[in-house]
């Protein structure tokens, strides 16, 4: 008996009669991935609607069968819209609760949707079809994110910030040229992630369970139906390949650490100590007990949340290590990681972009301030000193000499006399003093790349067009 009502078979499964007795209970939640496999009907639908017209096209079904299918297939959709579509455990996954349904609407006819195909070269067409459409979300929202940053740089030319190395003050900074560097790294994660897209965009369907069909199936319809750009070449590789998971883990890894480096910063610039943001009622939380307490919740989340993501990427190559050709059921595991590595990525990069819009706002007078009171020009006095041909190693030891002085008096180089500075080396005029205000210490910086304002706003102007036309 094989009821016209189902994909259910004599044991009340969905397996072939050769099965006599039903699931334990407990197997089959164990088993059942449709719990957060629902989240690929749609492309499952894709997918179904594809393959029923290639069946159709190629003279496997008739054009009516062909039609009615697609007809049926479209009728779950508008249940699932409706929210009258809600499979339960014993549908074990998404695709099998589909076909279920599309038999119970059509009868016999709907047992011919599975044609020349398996749920192994099924679940992988989903899947990507799926990620696919996540990484152009992701893209959009890295944009925003660069977006974000640019107005803050642009309205911060002019604003200077201390630049650290090993956390230690060194050189001043134009604030602009600091969140242009978060733009390039925003811009190498889109432009991995486009690269990662073309290996996403391969079609598995027609590689059947593993090792093709005897039926004249024409996989590059389905793949062209679907907008992939290809075929898998192999059908053993086409149903197990899931390195497309990890290389786009990778990729959102790469993106969440860069994420967490600003998060990172952004949280201690909000400190007192640093005091060089504000942060806005709009992203900052209070405190249930000490009542003049603003968190940095959002960038802490953010930071928090990148080991999510790296833990993912770290279960995913585990996962596939030691699978033997072709599909195994270990595979059904890649789905719960990669989810959460997509909304986690999504929600991370709105978060932060919101954080910028509008979470903070830099404080200029403590950041100009804050460069003014330290020895990050001492670099420039050495410079000033290479300039008037004295060799950079007997510089460096002068300044060296300098900085202790002023260390030992608790006074700054530019407290220090134009005689005090003679007295070190005679090549010191009274230029000196022009040549160690921040600004100007700044300004010289114009090697190519570098923080002085021509090269930071010739890199505004490079940025411009790319992120603010299409505003
Ligand atoms: N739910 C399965 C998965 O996620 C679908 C493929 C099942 N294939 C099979 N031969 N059991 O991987």
């Amino acid at each position: 008996m094989s009821g016209s009502e189902g994909v259910t078979g004599s044991s009340g499964t969905a397996w072939s009669d050769r099965f006599e007795q039903g699931l334990h209970p407990v197997i089959e939640r164990f088993n059942a991935s449709i719990e957060f496999d629902i989240a690929l009907l749609q492309q499952d639908l894709d997918g179904s609607v594809a393959h029923a017209r290639m069946l159709g096209r190629c003279g496997l079904i008739s054009k009516a069968e062909s039609t009615q299918l697609i007809d049926g297939l479209e009728a779950v959709r508008r249940e699932a819209t409706a929210g009258d579509f809600k499979p339960g455990l014993e549908a074990e996954d998404v695709h099998f609760a589909v076909e279920r349904r599309l038999i119970e609407l059509l009868g016999p006819l709907g047992k011919k949707l599975h044609t020349g195909r398996s749920r192994n070269d099924q679940v992988g067409t989903d899947l990507r079809l799926w990620l696919r459409q996540h990484i152009d979300g992701i893209d959009v929202l890295l944009r925003r994110f660069q977006r974000a940053l640019f107005r803050h740089a642009e309205a911060h030319l002019d604003t200077l910030i201390p630049g650290y190395t090993h956390l230690q003050r060194a050189q001043p900074l134009s604030l602009a040229h600091h969140l242009l560097a978060y733009v390039e790294m925003a811009e190498r994660d889109r432009m991995r992630l486009v690269d990662v897209r073309h290996r996403v965009n391969l079609c598995p369907l027609g590689a059947a369970a593993l090792a093709g069909t005897p039926l004249p199936i024409d996989r590059r319809q389905t793949a062209a139906d679907l907008g992939f750009e290809g075929i898998y070449a192999n059908s053993l590789d086409a149903v197990s390949d899931r390195d497309f998971t990890v290389e786009f883990s990778a990729a959102a890894s790469l993106v969440m650490a860069h994420l967490s480096r600003l998060a990172e910063e952004v949280i201690f610039w909000a400190s007192e100590e640093f005091a060089f943001i504000r942060l806005t009622d709009r992203c900052a939380t209070g405190s249930s007990l000490m009542p003049q307490k603003k968190n940095p919740d959002v960038p802490e989340l953010v930071r928090g949340k990148t080991g999510r993501v790296f833990g993912h990427l770290q279960g995913l190559l585990t996962m596939i290590k030691g699978l033997p050709l072709a599909y195994n059921k270990d595979f059904q595991e890649d789905k719960e990681a990669l989810f959460d590595v997509v909304s986690t990525t999504e929600a991370c990069l709105e978060a932060m972009a919101i954080l910028f819009e509008e979470g903070l706002s830099f404080r200029p007078e403590r950041l100009n301030t804050a460069v003014a009171s330290d020895f990050s020009n001492a670099t420039d006095v050495a410079d000033y000193l290479v300039s008037r041909e004295v060799p950079f190693r007997e510089a460096y030891q002068l300044v060296g000499r300098l900085v202790k002085t002023c260390l030992q008096e608790g006074i700054l180089l530019r407290d220090l006399p134009l005689p005090r500075w003679q007295e070190l080396h005679p090549a010191f005029d009274d230029d000196i003093f022009a040549a160690i205000a921040p600004r100007q210490v700044v300004a010289a910086r114009c090697s190519e790349g570098g923080t002085g304002f021509d090269q930071v706003r010739s890199q505004l102007q490079r940025w411009q067009p790319v992120l603010m036309s299409s505003q």
